[in-house]
């Protein structure tokens, strides 16, 4: 029996058949043979074994069914074949009962041997197959699973992008028709309502470009090396007026080094604002949130807190996933497209660093993201 990738394993008192399984063996990937039950149950490897030929009959008390009960239990790829002296059709009930795959009744030739491996050999290739079609199918599940979320968040962003566009431009649209007649005095209020609703979809449309765009690695041409400290105050300076108006204290911590890291300053910047604009936006009256840059040998991160709302434990997990909000869109006071965070992720997955988040509920939450220095750019 050559050309067998087969690890074969024989427990018989029978000097005489084990030495004949030796010689057909003999171009098996590994034959070993023991010559009473407990010998084997000592030292056997069953881990790799692919056949096990076990006497049903030996001394020494273990009997053959109780060792192939053994052996499905703890090595279930393992075949057993139970060797007999008796054909009858109990021992063969027993011996199937138990777990054997086949039985051979001594005396038995080589071709009857052969016979036995190669229908276990047959067996075991029907057995990988059908493991692979099993993988298979959990695959497509997974594929199956995976184009229904795609097309659940297709859904979820063409309702979220109508209320979106629609907010801003309705002031747009109201703001100039009332512009259109209106006496001089209210000329430059019409204008400016106008003006905040051209910025906000400004803003939903810059979201969105972003959010595509970031998807890849920062090209080369747009790496720079970035100021993280410098990036940090030009976000707070911005959002100053924002938070002023919503009644949060927004402070900003410089490290005491300096932040210098590889990176797509556009992209960086537009990450922090996500954050400070969430800590602004989640926050209460009289809240505070704080942007803090701290610098480490090798790497730089960006923590964004506030004193706000807090995110309950069982929903952080959700976080970053595009259209991902915690409270339903519909009913809550603030808007939005739910693709901040899923923003500041790319953003941070692009340049080869991370987010973490802590919150508690009614405490405040802390966004860090963290960069290594070098490297952060493709190419
Ligand atoms: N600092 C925070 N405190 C409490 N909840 C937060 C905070 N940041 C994010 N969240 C929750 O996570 C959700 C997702 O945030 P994300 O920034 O992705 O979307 P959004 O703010 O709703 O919309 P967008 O940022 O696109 O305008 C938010 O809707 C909010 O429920
Ligand atoms: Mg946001």
């Amino acid at each position: 029996m050559k050309d067998r990738e087969l690890s074969v394993i024989a427990v018989d008192d029978d000097e005489a058949l084990l030495g004949f399984l030796k010689r057909a063996f003999e171009g098996a990937k590994s034959f070993v043979s023991y010559s009473s039950a407990p010998d084997f149950l000592a030292r056997a490897e069953l881990e790799r074994c692919d056949i096990v030929f076990v006497d049903i009959n030996m001394p020494g008390g273990q009997d053959g069914l109780s060792l192939t009960r053994h052996i499905k239990r703890v090595a279930p790829q393992c075949d057993v074949v139970v060797i007999t002296g008796e054909a009858t059709l109990d021992n063969a009930v027993a011996a199937i009962k138990a777990g054997a795959y086949d039985f051979l009744t001594k005396p038995f030739s080589f071709d009857g041997l052969e016979t036995a491996v190669d229908r276990c050999v047959e067996k075991r290739a029907i057995s990988a197959e059908l493991r692979l079609i099993k993988a298979a199918q959990a695959e497509l599940a997974a594929a199956y699973s995976q184009l229904k979320s795609a097309e659940r968040m297709k859904e979820a962003f063409l309702s979220v992008i109508g209320h979106e566009l629609r907010t801003p431009l309705a002031k747009i649209q109201g703001g100039l028709e009332l512009l259109r007649d209106a006496p001089e005095a209210q000329r430059a209020a019409l204008t400016g309502a106008a003006l905040t609703g051209a910025r906000e979809l400004h803003e939903v449309i810059e979201s969105l470009i972003l959010y595509a765009e970031s998807s890849k690695e920062a090209a080369p041409e747009n790496c720079a090396a970035v100021n993280l400290d410098e990036l940090a105050s030009a976000v707070a300076e911005e959002l100053a007026p924002r938070a002023a108006a919503a009644g949060v204290t927004l402070t900003l911590r410089r490290s005491e080094g300096l932040p210098v890291v590889e990176g797509h300053p556009d992209w960086l910047r537009s990450a922090f604002r996500q954050l400070a604009l969430n800590a602004i936006a989640f926050n209460k009256k009289g809240g505070s949130a704080e942007i803090a840059v701290l610098d480490k040998p090798g790497h730089a991160t960006v923590t964004v807190s506030d004193s706000g709302i807090g995110i309950p434990k069982e929903l952080l997990s959700g976080l970053g996933n595009p259209f991902y909000q915690v409270a339903d869109y519909l009913t809550r006071k603030t808007g939005g497209l739910g693709l901040g965070l899923a923003i500041v992720k790319r953003v941070a997955e692009a340049h080869k660093g991370s987010v973490t988040v802590r919150s508690e509920p009614g405490k405040g939450t802390a966004f860090t993201v963290t960069f290594r220095k070098a490297g952060a750019c493709a190419g």
